[in-house]
């Protein structure tokens, strides 16, 4: 273990080669200094770990010494050595960030005692900054990363790169980001939070499809031990833990109205309050949202509060579907080859031109995410080191039934659809969330359903 470093700033001898002999005993390499100026003279010379400083020196006050220490050398710790009763002085030396002291006059027993807390107190530090500056090289290499892994050479995917870097630097602007399913929008968020200021700090993601209602409270702000049944220890909520980060609100048109309220409200106040707790808590959060729903078409329905719509959409990404921008096609396809080809080991030396050609035709209704399922299990199917249309079993024509139109079969189906949703909506006297439980889907499914089907529950009920 490397050995440290101990200096000793008291202008009284007597105590400063008392405290000395002590440590070198203990195996210390110990300085001494009778006043400041000497001090900060040793100090640029030597590495010094811990400074034992006294209060009552000529030329500065200790308090004054340790401000310059503590900000001019950060990772130096300092225990000082105050009179006996003077409490304040020891306070206001703590706030000032000594970490430990001792009265004069001491025995040595006090003096190995601090020496003691302030070794692991520096352990303690140290470990932290090797954390702290660890995290910091990862998420540069995650920025790095995020740079490129954003596929696509369209318009469409440079304005939205484009977008990403601006709003990044506008730390406390909202963001909503819009698009189909499978658009990258998870991804796009992600890619903002690493752009901006708050990279090192969390990135939180919650799915607001499956915040129980009962639980949001104690989920979004947390609780206090004790402050209801099951509540065993103090939690966090999301809002703290995404401190200084960002929270990403995902399938925000899914969130139910009540709570859409609450969310609002924490918006606009910038504070939360604990479950169980009757103190305010400042929070700086950026906030993203995201959603592949129409959310103007749900808040001309009244399932989605204009006002929150408002508060989440000062800054608004839309990500256009894949068959929009079909020049990244190809680049994403030769991308996921690559990654998929190192995780599997396989060496895939060509894909045949069908390929490209029937995957640019294809509607790709779940966009990237489709294409990157698609060509996952194309490697797994392929074994000559040759894509071909065959391993693409999504892009063969299909097969129709003998006998039925497939056509008319589809309108059927949609029609049924229609009706059993109606049926459910009345049955349940127009409350969607006993709806979606008749019907055994989930309130995304179902709204995603009133939308297609241009069903408006508030003009059914009129009607009733
Ligand atoms: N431009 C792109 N380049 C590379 N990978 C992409 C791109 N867009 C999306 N992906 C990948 O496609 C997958 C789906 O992306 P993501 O989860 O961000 O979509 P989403 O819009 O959030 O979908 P959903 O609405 O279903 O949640 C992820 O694996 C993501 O890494
Ligand atoms: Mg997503």
């Amino acid at each position: 273990m490397k050995i440290l470093k101990v200096l000793i700033i008291d202008d009284e001898a007597i105590y400063r080669l008392e405290i000395s002999e002590f440590l070198t005993k203990k195996g210390f390499e110990v300085f001494e200094a009778a006043m400041p100026s000497l001090a900060f003279d040793i100090l640029k010379k030597e590495s010094i770990d811990i400074v034992i400083l006294d209060i009552n020196l000529p030329e500065q006050s200790g308090l004054e010494v340790l401000k310059i220490i503590k900000k001019t050398y950060s990772d130096i710790e300092v225990i000082m050595i105050t009179g006996f009763g003077d409490m304040s002085t020891v306070i206001e030396s703590m706030r000032f960030g000594a970490c430990d002291f001792f009265t004069k006059p001491f025995s040595l027993i006090d003096i190995q005692t601090s020496i003691q807390r302030t070794q692991r107190c520096l352990q303690l530090t140290r470990k932290l900054k090797k954390t702290e500056l660890n995290f910091a090289l990862v998420s540069r290499e995650l920025q790095q990363k995020i740079g490129n892994e954003i596929i696509g050479k369209s318009k469409a995917i440079r304005d939205v790169i484009d977008l990403m870097s601006k709003v990044a630097e506008s730390d406390k602007t909202n963001v909503l980001i819009t698009g189909e399913s499978g658009t990258g929008k998870e991804l796009v968020a992600r890619g903002i939070h690493y752009l901006s200021s708050r990279k090192n700090r969390y990135f939180f993601d919650v799915n607001c499809s499956t915040v129980p209602e009962n639980l949001f409270e104690s989920e979004f702000f947390g609780h206090k031990k004790g402050s209801f049944t099951g509540a065993f220890e103090t939690k966090l909520g999301w809002f703290e833990i995404a401190d200084k980060g960002t929270l990403f609100l995902d399938e925000i048109g899914d969130l139910q109205l009540n709570l859409q309220t609450k969310l609002l409200r924490v918006l606009e106040q910038k504070k939360i309050r604990k479950v169980g707790s009757n103190k305010d808590i400042f929070i700086n959060v950026k906030v993203i949202a995201a959603t592949n729903q129409n959310l103007k078409k749900l808040v001309i329905n009244r399932d989605f509060r204009e006002d929150l719509y408002y508060r989440l959409s000062t800054f608004v990404i839309n990500i256009p579907p894949l068959r929009e921008r079909k020049e990244d096609i190809p680049l994403l396809l030769n991308y996921f080859v690559d990654h998929f080809s190192k995780i599997m080991k396989k060496n895939i030396k060509t894909i045949e031109k069908e390929v490209v050609e029937k995957l640019t035709e294809y509607y790709l209704p779940g966009n990237v995410r489709e294409l990157k399922n698609m060509v996952e299990k194309a490697l797994i199917l392929c074994s000559d080191g040759k894509l071909v249309i065959r391993h693409f079993p999504s892009l063969e024509p299909m097969q129709k039934p003998l006998g039925t139109h497939s056509t008319e079969t589809n309108y059927n189906l949609e029609e049924v659809e229609k009706k059993l949703i109606i049926e459910a909506l009345f049955k349940s006297n127009f409350n969607k969330s006993k709806a979606m439980k008749l019907l055994k889907i989930t309130r995304q499914s179902l709204n995603r359903r009133l939308l297609k089907y241009d069903i408006n529950v508030r003009e059914l009920k009129k009607q009733e």
